[in-house]
């Protein structure tokens, strides 16, 4: 009789069979299929609670949970045959539990909809996403904190414009990155806050008149609370763009460090070493060794911040409350999240990897008169100049420096006295790099100790958030 019917979990009013099409397009099981932990957990917790409130028998709730158990494994070891005709995974779950308990597999949709139920398995799903990617982050900052740490005295150039700009040092710079990481946690968190109250018994958008105890189902499933509204319940899916606007701006940091990789890895750079375990060669050119993973972790940012446009417009306009046009929310983002945990691993592995070509990079710092805001607040402190007018005596003793094809430091005392007479031979002690970067002690600023401090807090941060998580 069930095999006649259009469709065995809705089909009491339909004749006809859907079209090929109408099932191919109708159909996310190919992808919705991730979510079946999720779903199972979720439904074992509804049944549960419909036994507790008297709505179903503890018998059927038994055979319900042992069933879910089942089908659970089922999936695990990969026996399990999903099917197209049942569109998703909710109903492809369901029917294979019907199929192993009987008539009881149909009373676990009491009091529930597909719509509070898919709002549930997608924020769990984005909730463990949220978790595994916290973790991973954590583990690239304590990365580059280390390499921070050991390279803390290590001078490069710092840039602007990508032009040499001031001497900084190598660990300072890493550092920068534990900065941005740690606001990208943050914003993972503040997502993960709003994210956490449960749908579930939102129904199909007004509630339900069963007794069912939404606090219960919330607490079992790790939720701070019960959503407000059912509508909203069953209509909302800022959790998923919230996740998806921080992934956006974390593979933005991610595809910044990238292309300094990319860069520092040039022979014309050639500030830093990757093993042949983070590099590729070339099927044609032998001496090539390519950074291929900076440049995918370079790129990753254009999918996940794809996902999140592809969603906003998904949702935009959208009436309250379900609309199938929600079902449009999920492959992206699993696409998104995956990528950008693979992103951040391989991240974190290349910066284990990279060792810095110290001379390349301390005589890089020295080139392009680095040095001369050091000069310019010599002048400042020394002889008493306003800035601008120091920032004007530097102006010209760097242009006399390169038309003599000179560095600074190497510039006798006379032919800058020909500019300022007053400058002395103390001039030299802050022309060096070394002078410069031990000079920036201000909080924050690059001076090695500085350095090491930070790098060391950090650490001592980390160390100690990764030992109580
Ligand atoms: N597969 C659907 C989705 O991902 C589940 C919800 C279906 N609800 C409905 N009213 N047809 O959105």
């Amino acid at each position: 009789m069930t095999d006649k019917r259009s469709n065995k979990m809705w089909g009491g009013r339909f004749e006809l069979s859907p079209s090929e099409l109408m099932v191919e397009i109708n159909a996310s099981i190919g992808f919705d299929k991730v979510m079946a932990p999720q779903d199972i957990r979720g439904s074992k917790a509804h049944a549960e609670m419909l036994a507790a409130q008297g709505i179903i028998t503890k018998t059927d709730a038994r055979d319900i949970v042992r069933g879910l158990d089942q089908v659970k494994s089922e999936i695990e070891a990969g026996t399990f045959t999903f099917s197209t005709k049942l569109e998703d995974i909710h109903l492809n779950v369901e029917s294979r539990l019907t199929d192993l308990i009987g008539p009881a597999g149909g009373r676990l949709h009491t009091a529930r909809s597909r719509n509070d139920q898919v709002a549930l398995d997608f924020r769990m799903y984005v909730r463990d996403a949220i978790d595994a990617i916290d973790h991973s982050l954590m583990r690239l900052q304590t990365a580059l904190a280390r390499k921070a740490e050991t390279h803390f005295d290590v001078i490069m150039p710092g840039f602007t414009h990508l032009q040499p700009a001031q001497p900084v040092t190598f660990g300072h710079h890493l550092l920068a990155y534990v900065e941005m990481l740690a606001r990208d946690r943050g914003r993972f968190a503040d997502a993960r806050r709003r994210l956490n109250e449960c749908p579930l018994g939102s129904a199909a958008l007004a509630g339900t008149s069963f007794p069912i105890d939404r606090q219960m189902t919330a607490e079992a499933l790790g939720f701070d609370r019960p959503t407000a509204n059912s509508l909203d319940g069953v209509a909302d899916r800022d959790f998923a763009l919230e996740t998806l606007a921080a992934c956006s701006i974390a593979a933005m940091h991610l595809s910044r460090l990238s292309e300094e990789i990319v860069i520092w890895m040039t022979p014309q750079f050639g500030f830093i070493r990757l093993t042949d375990r983070w590099t590729t060669g070339s099927s044609i050119m032998p001496q090539k060794r390519n950074p291929d993973a900076a440049e995918l972790c370079r790129a990753k940012v254009g999918r996940i911040a794809g996902a999140f446009q592809g969603l906003l417009m998904v949702m935009k306009g959208l009436p309250l409350t379900y609309s199938k046009d929600m079902q449009e929310d999920k492959e992206q983002t699993f696409d998104a999240l995956r990528n950008f945990q693979v992103a951040i691993a391989a991240m974190t592995g290349m910066i284990e990897d990279i060792e810095p070509e110290t001379d390349a990079m301390k005589a890089a710092a020295g080139a392009g008169y680095s040095t001369a805001t050091d000069l310019a607040d010599w002048l400042v402190r020394t002889l008493k100049l306003p800035f601008r007018e120091a920032h004007h005596v530097t102006g010209s003793i760097v242009r006399l420096a390169e038309t003599r094809g000179e560095r600074l430091e190497a510039l006798p005392l006379e032919t800058m006295q020909a500019i300022e007479p007053r400058i002395t031979k103390a001039v030299y002690d802050v022309l060096s790099v070394d002078a410069s970067v031990r000079s920036r002690t201000s909080y924050g600023g690059t001076a090695p100790q500085n350095v090491r401090k930070m790098a060391r807090a950090w650490l001592k941060r980390l160390e100690k958030a990764a030992t109580k998580g």
